[in-house]
């Protein structure tokens, strides 16, 4: 298949580049491709017709969109449209990736791809726009929701925790629960999911659930970090964007491709360190 990839040089853009071996890609990073340029998407398309618009990009900062919304919104709305639209008119499908941010993290067990949306925060509000623009504009669509991804390179919550580990001791929330997922591993369950015509929305996250503190305890674990990590709640450390309190995600959708549980991908993460340093 040929695949127009975006977002080349992000987490998860860095990690399809691997696991799209057997297909023709051409990875456009963000200096080279701004999705949210219609004319720029459309003469990329031109240029190199694909079968498959895979779009890694995305405006990621969840607390400077709360008092800034306009450039998620430029990124996660409307360039999503605008691959959608352009994909559809060069007789394309494509994919489109979300978040878990869309639900109101009300919930006491795990959101599936049926369950009623809701965003608490303006980044989640532009990513539920940018998979209503996907649904309208591209009938051969896939639409993946995440969360909580990380990669040995990338600016993420267990680099942060990493960086930290000379202090005595590390504060961590202990009352946001959500589903940890090792960019690699999502990288092979959209690479599986290609394959198939089954267009529609999925769930692919890390199996299981944790908090930010679990994750942190099982990192320092398994790296051998001997810092205390203490439990404390949201409102220690407040900040512009509301968090969803419980947004662990599952999946009912078919074809069933469900991800290894977030511990493998942690430990994977962590022997990928090892080997690095
Ligand atoms: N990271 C998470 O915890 C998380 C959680 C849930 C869902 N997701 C979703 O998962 C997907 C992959 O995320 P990720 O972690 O790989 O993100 P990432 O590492 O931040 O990568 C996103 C990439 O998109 C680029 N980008 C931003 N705006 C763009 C535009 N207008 N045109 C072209 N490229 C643009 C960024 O470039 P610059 O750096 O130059 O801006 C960056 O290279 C995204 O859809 C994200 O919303 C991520």
């Amino acid at each position: 298949m040929k695949i127009l990839l975006t977002g080349a040089a992000g987490q998860l853009g860095r990690s399809l580049q691997r696991t799209l071996g057997a297909h023709d890609v051409t990875a456009y990073p963000h200096q080279r491709l701004d999705i949210a340029d219609l004319a720029s998407v459309r003469a990329a398309l031109a240029a190199e017709p694909p079968d498959l618009v895979l779009n890694a990009a995305a405006y990621n900062r969840v607390d400077d969109a709360e008092s800034d919304a306009g450039p998620a919104y430029r990124s996660n709305a409307l360039g999503p449209r605008n691959l959608a639209l352009a994909s559809h008119e060069a007789g394309a499908a494509v994919l489109h990736v979300s978040t878990d941010y869309v639900f109101d993290g009300g919930g006491h067990r795990p959101y599936h791809e049926y369950d009623a949306t809701g965003p608490r925060s303006a980044y989640g509000a532009s990513k539920l726009a940018g998979e209503h623009a996907v649904r309208e504009h591209n009938p051969r669509h896939y639409v993946v929701r995440t969360a909580w991804v990380y990669h040995e390179q990338g600016g993420n919550f267990p680099r942060t925790m990493l960086s930290l580990q000379d202090r005595d001791e590390v504060r961590v929330v202990n009352d946001q629960t959500g589903s940890p997922t090792y960019a690699p591993h999502l990288a092979d369950a959209i690479t599986a999911l290609i394959d198939t015509d089954a267009y529609g929305t999925y769930h692919f996250a890390g199996r299981g659930q944790a908090t930010w503190y679990e994750l942190t305890r099982e990192l320092y674990r398994r790296m051998g970090i001997s810092t205390a990590v203490v439990p404390v709640g949201t409102d220690e450390f407040p900040r512009p964007a509301p968090r969803p309190q419980y947004s662990v995600l599952t999946t009912i959708q078919e074809p069933r491709i469900v991800l290894p549980p977030w511990e493998e991908g942690l430990a994977a993460f962590c022997t990928r360190l090892d080997k690095a340093a």
